[in-house]
This record gives structure tokens, C-alpha cells and sequence, in this order.
């Protein structure tokens, strides 16, 4: 399987579909280079139809990955905890660093027993990255630096086509509604959001969201994040929630990323969830992660 898009003014760029629910692997490309505006464009398109991309083999120092990063829009700025919850989120004890704002270590790597970054050790379950703030990222970037010998695979569904999915009389139901998503800084565990949630990031967005740059619509809900739909009695919400999650992570619309050294993956967070599965607790994981801010977003 080859796309031979814009081959004439890229005759180098590869892009092979690697599952048919999303990704592609681009070949042909140095990250640690600066990029032309035909090479940008192209990766562009690819990311639109593929939701995520994967480079192999690539050698990329933190400015490197910044660069690359910028193409795409203005870099994210890593969102802290409230004071009070801080504890909850395992610290990030990060190194000085020009950039530290701009970049997250996702490790379960402890310096005298303090994480050096965020994330810990085993299963994450399905979610959006800051779907609980007001403009989540557009995209994260994840760059692989150490992997344990197995396990710590990187799961992303398409939620275009698990919108799709949606019964149309469920569609219906859900026109207009939003639903709660809330930062309680679980991994493998649902938010809570019962109670006086003032003091807990959150936000309300539509069930149903357009992705900005396709137009197409797509499901913006995750099992550990997303709490309740606005406007519906709990029993409701939860059961309904409970059948867009199940569609959400349907096995056929999953596309699961073995890591390798080496490894850079850029995913679409509009139009994407993803996961983590467990890997060996005594065994060291480290990725360098970067983010593209995000806008409000509609139904
Ligand atoms: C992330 C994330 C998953 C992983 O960095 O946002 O969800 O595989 N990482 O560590
Ligand atoms: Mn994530």
C-alpha cells in the first residue's frame, strides 16, 4: 500500500498506511533537518487522512523535535495542576531547561525517588490530551527514547469512524448536547466529577465535534476523562456514554503502535483517542512529548 500524493514536488516522502483503522508511517523525511514548505504540506495531507504519522529512525535533539513542532502551529504550554491536586499528578521534577514549559517527559523514571516526569508506570486508558480544557491541544508529538523490553504499545482509534458508527437515532438524541470532561489525573480509573468540581480543570464540549481542518465530523469523548452529557439524567448519561465509549474503542477502528528507538508519532487529538497498554514496572520507559495549542471547538 503506497499514497503517491503529491509525488512531483516530493519525490522522496513515503507515506504507507500501517492499520485500516489510522497511521501511516512517512519515509524519506530528517526531522533533525529543517523542513521545505512543499515537505510540510505534504505531511500535512498525509495527517489529515491518515490521523497518525509515524517516522522511523529518527535522531532528534529537543530543539529538533521544537522545530518540527512549530510547523503545525503554536507550541503548547504543558498545563499545571491546582496546587491542591498537584500531588496527584506524580510532580514533574523536570531538569533546567529553556524549554521546560514546552515539554513533557513521559516516564516512569524516578532521581532519588522523584519522577523526572509524568505519566508513571503501566495501562493509560483511552483518552484525549487536555480534552478538559477550553482549547485542547490540536496534536502531540511523542519522540521514543528508552522502551522496556515489552509492553508500553501506543493505541489510537479513529473517531471518525466510530462517529459513524453512532446509531442514527442516538445521533439525533445527542444533536446539540455536551458532555463534561474533567482532569482528575487518574490513568486507568474514570474522573470523578461528583461534588464541587470548581477547583478541578474542566470543560464542556459538543459529543459530536467538525474537525476544523477536514470539516468532518467526528466523536470527542474518552472512557477516563469524559464524566457526563449535559442536560440528561446520570442514569442516562452514563449508559449512553457507556455505548459511545465501547464504539469509540472498537478493536477494527484501533491502529496500535509497537515502539522502537528511534521512533516519532504525531497524532491528531480532534479526531483521535489513545491508550497505553502495561509494560514491566521495574523495566526504565522514556519519550519526549511536545504539543500544538488547540481552539474551541463545535459541533
Ligand atoms: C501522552 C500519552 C501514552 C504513552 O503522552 O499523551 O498518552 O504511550 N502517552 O505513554
Ligand atoms: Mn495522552
Amino acid at each position: 500500500m503506497q499514497d503517491t500524493i503529491d509525488i512531483a514536488v516530493t519525490p522522496n516522502i513515503g507515506v504507507r498506511p500501517l492499520s485500516l483503522a489510522c497511521g501511516a508511517e512517512i519515509s524519506g523525511i530528517d526531522l533533525s533537518k529543517p523542513l521545505s514548505d512543499d515537505q510540510v504540506r505534504v505531511i500535512k495531507q498525509a495527517w489529515n487522512k491518515h490521523l497518525v504519522l509515524v517516522f522511523r529512525g529518527q535522531d532528534l535533539l529537543q530543539d529538533d523535535q521544537l522545530r518540527f513542532a512549530s510547523y503545525f502551529g503554536d507550541l503548547g504550554i504543558r498545563k499545571k495542576a491546582p496546587e491542591a491536586l498537584r500531588s496527584r499528578n506524580e510532580g514533574t521534577v523536570q531538569e533546567a531547561n529553556k524549554d521546560a514549559d514546552k515539554v513533557l517527559l513521559v516516564t516512569n523514571i524516578k532521581v532519588d525517588g522523584k519522577p523526572i516526569g509524568a505519566f508513571g508506570d503501566g495501562e493509560f486508558w483511552f483518552h484525549i490530551d487536555s480534552g478538559y480544557s477550553a482549547r485542547p491541544y490540536r496534536y502531540t508529538f511523542l519522540y521514543a527514547l528508552e522502551l522496556p523490553s515489552r509492553g508500553g504499545n501506543t493505541m489510537f482509534s479513529n473517531m471518525y469512524k466510530a462517529y459513524e458508527a453512532v446509531p442514527a437515532s442516538l445521533k439525533e438524541r445527542l444533536k446539540g448536547k455536551k458532555a463534561l470532561h474533567i482532569h482528575e489525573y487518574n490513568r486507568a480509573k474514570q474522573a470523578n466529577s461528583s461534588g464541587d468540581i470548581s477547583g478541578i480543570p474542566h470543560c464542556f464540549h459538543p459529543v459530536f465535534i467538525t474537525h476544523p481542518d477536514t470539516g468532518r465530523k467526528t466523536l470527542f469523548v474518552d472512557r477516563l476523562m469524559t464524566t457526563r452529557i449535559e442536560g440528561m439524567s446520570q442514569e442516562d448519561s452514563d449508559a449512553i456514554l457507556g455505548q459511545l465509549y465501547e464504539i469509540g474503542e472498537r478493536r477494527e477502528f484501533i491502529f496500535e503502535h509497537e515502539w522502537k528507538l528511534g521512533d516519532f508519532l504525531m497524532w491528531d487529538n480532534r479526531c483521535t483517542i489513545h491508550a497505553r497498554t502495561d509494560f514491566p514496572k521495574e523495566e526504565r520507559r522514556l519519550l519526549r512529548r511536545c504539543t500544538v495549542e488547540g481552539e474551541p471547538l463545535y459541533e
